[in-house]
């Protein structure tokens, strides 16, 4: 009897986690409004739900690897310290986990833009063989169907439609779409005007940001909220420097489109919260924002495809550090308070 009361207590505690909504038409200060396809599914029950399947390394195929392995919230949303990902059995994939922070104002997906929108993209890992390893979206439902508690989860949501293809998808997508993190010290600097909440050396990083040292044009800064990215693709020169120090090509945008000259073109990434997410690049080949920056100041590298954009910046090192100063600063709020999450 003791035990039992104790027992309840614990379970209370546990479950009690809170997982915030975000305001769609303003999330966060500067930030642009959240587009949903389907704004009555974006609620408590669908957004519990992906928070507990992207959790849950039930959904590989042996049990071991959830999409939070590869995405850990504490770095966010990447994995620091891997320079690529790696999948079930330990198998190593041949890109760097990007971030999902801000995930639900992307106008594709993944770094070569191959697929358009969250929902089409979620059962990709769970299918890749080199990620969680199931063999058909079939096998994965039937799990699902047999887990205790998954099935009255999926009513709730979804009503008598319950465990299907589209729904895992929607929920998952959904869940995505409360990682918003606006309210940067950029962000208060420059849309609230608080002249303070950027040091010297960031507002210098600014300067240089959006003159000189021309990161603007792919990391675009117009407008009432922004994401640091023109949502385009661009050979910036870093597979090819791959290539020469001995690491797998990555033919990029081309992989999608077949495209000649996409070739090694890769997709802005956003900007936010870059100081969380090292390593950098599509393949991880950057462990610093320093080494960033210094790659942008000797323009990139020689690839013969490479962005007209891209040249020599001149930088001095105190430039370089003023630049990552300014990088550090947009780090936002984290909406996303980590629960620890029942099995
Ligand atoms: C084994 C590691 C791994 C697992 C597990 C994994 N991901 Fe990823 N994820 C990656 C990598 C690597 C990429 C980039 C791949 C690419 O661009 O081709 C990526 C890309 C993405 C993107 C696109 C991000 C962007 O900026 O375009 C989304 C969204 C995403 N993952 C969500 C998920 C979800 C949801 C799950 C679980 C169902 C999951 N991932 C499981 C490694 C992983
Ligand atoms: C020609 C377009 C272009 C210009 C100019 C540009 N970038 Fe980028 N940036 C990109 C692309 C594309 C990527 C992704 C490349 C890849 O993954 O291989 C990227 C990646 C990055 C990353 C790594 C992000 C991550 O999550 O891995 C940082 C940091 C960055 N850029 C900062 C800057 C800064 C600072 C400048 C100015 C000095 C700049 N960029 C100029 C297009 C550009």
């Amino acid at each position: 009897m003791v035990r039992l009361v104790f027992f309840g207590i614990l379970f209370v505690t546990v479950s009690k986690a809170q997982l915030k909504i975000p305001d769609i038409e303003d999330p966060a200060v500067g930030l642009p409004s959240i587009k949903i396809p389907n704004k009555s599914l974006f609620n408590n029950a669908v957004t519990k739900l992906g928070e507990k399947l992207f959790f849950d390394p039930f959904l590989s195929v042996n049990g071991s690897i959830s999409c939070a392995t590869c995405h850990v919230p504490d770095q966010g949303f990447t994995q620091n310290g891997q320079r690529l990902s790696s999948g079930v059995e330990g198998k190593i994939g041949h890109r760097n986990s990007p971030t999902l922070l801000n995930i639900a104002f992307a106008q594709s997906m993944f770094v070569d833009g191959r697929v358009a929108t969250l929902e089409e993209q979620a059962w990709q890992p769970i299918l890749a063989h080199d990620e969680m390893g199931n063999s058909s979206v079939s096998d994965v439902l039937q799990k699902l169907k047999q887990k205790r508690g998954y099935v009255e989860l999926f009513t709730k949501s979804f009503g008598d439609d319950g465990i299907s293809e589209s729904n895992l998808a929607i929920a998952l997508s959904a869940f995505q779409r409360t990682l918003v993190s606006g309210n940067s010290a950029y962000d208060k600097w420059y849309y609230e005007g608080q002249d303070d909440a950027m040091n010297e050396p960031a507002r210098r990083g600014y300067q240089l940001f959006a003159g000189q040292a021309q990161c603007w044009q792919c990391h675009s800064i117009a407008g009432p909220g922004v994401l640091f990215s023109d949502n385009q693709f661009h050979n910036t020169g870093v597979s090819y420097r791959s290539k020469i120090l001995g690491l797998p090509e990555d033919l990029g945008r081309y992989v999608a489109t077949k495209l000649e000259y996409e070739k090694r073109a890769f997709k802005t990434p956003t900007l936010r919260n870059v100081a969380e997410t090292s390593p950098y690049m599509h393949d991880g080949s950057l462990s610093t924002l320093k080494k960033v920056v210094q790659f942008y100041n000797e323009g990139g590298s020689k690839d013969p495809l490479l962005s007209p954009i891209m040249g020599s910046l001149n930088l001095s090192d105190r430039d370089i550090d003023d630049l990552v100063e300014f990088l550090r600063a947009l780090s936002g709020d984290q909406n996303y308070e980590h629960p620890k999450i029942k099995g």
